[in-house]
């Protein structure tokens, strides 16, 4: 079993510098994952980095370094979903804005990659 495990780790590291390499895969990845509502970023640098750059612009006002005005979005335990769906319409009655006029699901995938390549804060 543990063998397995390990197998599988390679092939799908394998399989993340391979698509990075063709720069093919995240795209056909992240197409998938928007309607499957998967994070298609994770372990992927340089979408972490431009999703570091949006958070500082846009969410750290807030949101700090380990938490703020708004929640420790470091420590966070929604699902790629609900994540995905509370940046774009905001909370209604609280300080957090809507972001889905302003950012792509795919810039909120690269804030959520950022985050989770971060789980202590910054
Ligand atoms: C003006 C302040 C402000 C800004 C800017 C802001 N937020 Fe928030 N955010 C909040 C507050 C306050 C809450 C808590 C809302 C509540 O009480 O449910 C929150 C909640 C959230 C939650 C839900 C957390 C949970 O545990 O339920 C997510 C996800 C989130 N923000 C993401 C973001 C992202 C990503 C950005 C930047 C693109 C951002 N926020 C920018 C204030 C802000």
């Amino acid at each position: 079993m543990p063998r397995r495990g390990l197998r599988l780790g390679v092939a799908l590291v394998l399989l993340l510098l391979g698509g990075m390499g063709l720069g093919v895969v995240p795209e056909a990845w992240a197409k998938g994952a928007q309607s499957a509502a998967v994070d298609p970023y994770i372990g992927q640098p340089a979408a972490i980095d431009a999703g570091e750059e949006i958070y500082r612009e846009k969410c750290i006002i807030c949101h700090g370094r380990a938490g703020g005005r708004g929640p420790d979005l470091f420590a966070i335990t929604l699902s790629d979903a609900e994540f995905l769906k509370t940046v774009e319409n905001g909370r209604p009655g609280t300080l957090m804005p809507a972001f889905g006029s302003r950012l792509s699901p795919d810039d909120i995938w690269r804030i959520r990659a950022f985050l989770k390549a971060n789980p202590n804060g910054i």
